[in-house]
């Protein structure tokens, strides 16, 4: 083994056609276009189809990403996929989209950090390449949230979204690398106040389950707005000190859309200028570890992150968990 340095050689994202809009939803349930975007700054987000899984949104990023390294699918020697929607809890997600795909030479498994997964996802996947271990690695954040939402429950499902985005990690040399700070944390103290209670081993499967409906996402939106711009903006600090860097040396801020309430908040602790901080949630919504590649792909193909700008990736979630990566596009 012989360090490497690592660098995002491409990025792809991929959204389900259908879109739900804040008027439609006040249609299902007893909400207002006016509450949604004056809370959230939501206006729209994209619902997959019934027979589309993250493994089949994954893929779509997958694919994107892989043409945009400018590798073959058979080059990739691991796909990590994270999320909080597995197609299945067992086996993991990222073996589907290897099979989807066709990337025969890759190992596969699933990372689950809530918002956080594709900042958790980033770390893990330049930690391996960075030892020497690998040479290009596919972390891809993707959600089918649709499908663990309580449409009856105003106070949650007007703010989530299907997606997924990606991203190819590839070798380099140790002096061109482009990893440039992390940092990552959870305080599981929290881990009740952002979660699906029912379907692990703790509370599996039954009629009560369904009843109740334990099974889909609960949240206390209060207490999680408060952890979330402490924790996004502590962890961009620690990840700038981290880098060597000031926020002055950043060009983009791309923080996880859960909130443009929470995005602003975390600017302004940061004190970046707002024209860095990019903002979607307005037309994604939420999409969890979808989110944030997402919003940088989309940057990428607006023209607007160029080769050799510094961009710094903020999340937070379920877990509770955060963490923040600092690279050089
Ligand atoms: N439409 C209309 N009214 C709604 C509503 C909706 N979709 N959802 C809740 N309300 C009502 C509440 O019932 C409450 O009514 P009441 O005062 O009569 O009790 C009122 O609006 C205010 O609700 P409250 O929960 O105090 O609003 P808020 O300002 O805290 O905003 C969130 C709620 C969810 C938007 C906000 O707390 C938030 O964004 N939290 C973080 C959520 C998040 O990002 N989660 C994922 C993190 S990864």
């Amino acid at each position: 083994m012989k360090f490497q340095g690592v660098k995002i050689a491409g990025t792809g994202s991929y959204v389900p056609e259908k879109v739900l809009t804040n008027d439609d939803l006040s249609k299902i349930v007893d909400t207002s276009d006016e509450w949604i975007v004056t809370r959230t700054g939501i206006k729209e987000r994209h619902i997959a189809e019934d027979d589309q899984f993250t493994s089949d949104l994954s893929s779509e990023a997958a694919l994107k990403a892989i043409a945009s390294a400018g590798i073959t699918v058979e080059e990739l020697q691991l796909i990590i996929v994270a999320t909080l929607t597995p197609d299945k809890t067992f086996p993991n997600t990222a073996s589907l989209v290897q099979k989807k795909i066709g990337a025969v030479n890759a190992a596969c498994f699933s990372l689950e950090a809530g918002c956080t997964g594709f900042v958790y996802g980033l770390e893990v996947g330049a930690g391996m390449i960075g030892s020497g271990l690998y040479k290009n690695i596919l972390v891809i954040g993707a959600e089918k949230l649709s499908s663990v939402v309580d449409w009856t429950d105003r106070t949650t499902c007007v703010l989530f979204g299907d997606g997924a985005g990606a991203a190819v990690l590839t070798a380099t040399e140790v002096e061109n690398n482009a990893y440039l700070g992390s940092d990552l944390g959870s305080s599981g103290e929290q881990h009740d106040i952002l979660h699906i209670p029912a379907g692990g081993c703790a509370i599996p499967f039954s009629q009560k389950v369904v009843d109740e409906k334990l099974n889909t996402l609960q949240m206390n939106g209060k207490e999680v707005f408060k952890h979330a711009v402490k924790g996004m903006s502590n962890s961009a600090t620690k990840a700038l000190e981290e880098a060597n860097l000031t926020v002055d040396d950043i060009d983009w801020v791309v923080a996880h859309q859960a909130n443009v309430r929470i995005i602003n908040a975390v600017g302004q602790k940061l004190n970046v200028p707002s024209e860095k901080v990019y903002i979607n949630v307005d037309r994604f919504g939420n999409t969890s570890a979808a989110s944030v590649p997402i919003a940088f792909d989309e940057m990428i193909q607006k023209g607007l992150v160029k080769r050799g700008q510094k961009v710094l990736f903020v999340a937070f979630g379920g877990g509770l968990t955060w963490g923040a990566n600092i690279i050089e596009y």
